[in-house]
């Protein structure tokens, strides 16, 4: 619950040091095999949700194109997909889209097909 001080998410944000979220996994089974990768996320106070960096920081991007896309309340994507992949240090990072929680499965085909992947 963001809206508490207390939670622990509001905790984390509070301290960037209890940020470092430990993953069930960070496997993606054929990443190997995988050219483009999207790097999907809700926003949380205007960044990526923090879970995210556990997963790009420990995979290699090196050749792979990546497209960050978000969700959000209203903040727009911002600096998150930039932020991410100076984590990640590799591959090339396209800018990215937000999406609202109206957005339909058109608007995400469309987005998706403009890309010219
Ligand atoms: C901890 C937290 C922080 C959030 N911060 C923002 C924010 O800064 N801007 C915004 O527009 N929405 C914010 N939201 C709303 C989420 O981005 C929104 O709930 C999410 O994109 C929808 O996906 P979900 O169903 O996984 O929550 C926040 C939500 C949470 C839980």
């Amino acid at each position: 619950n963001w809206t508490n001080n207390d939670s622990r998410v509001s905790r984390e944000h509070n301290d960037e040091g209890l940020r470092a979220v430990a993953l069930e996994s960070t496997d993606v089974d054929g990443w190997d095999d995988y050219d483009t990768v999207f790097i999907g996320y809700p926003i949380w106070w205007g960044i990526a949700a923090w879970p995210m960096s556990s997963f790009v920081a420990v995979n290699d991007f090196t050749g792979k194109n990546v497209v960050p896309f978000c969700t959000s309340l209203s903040s727009g994507i911002g600096q998150s997909g930039k932020l991410l992949a100076e984590l990640a240090d590799a591959g090339t990072w396209l800018d990215g889209q937000r999406f609202s929680h109206s957005s339909s499965e058109a608007d995400i085909a469309s987005w998706v097909n403009g890309l010219n992947l």
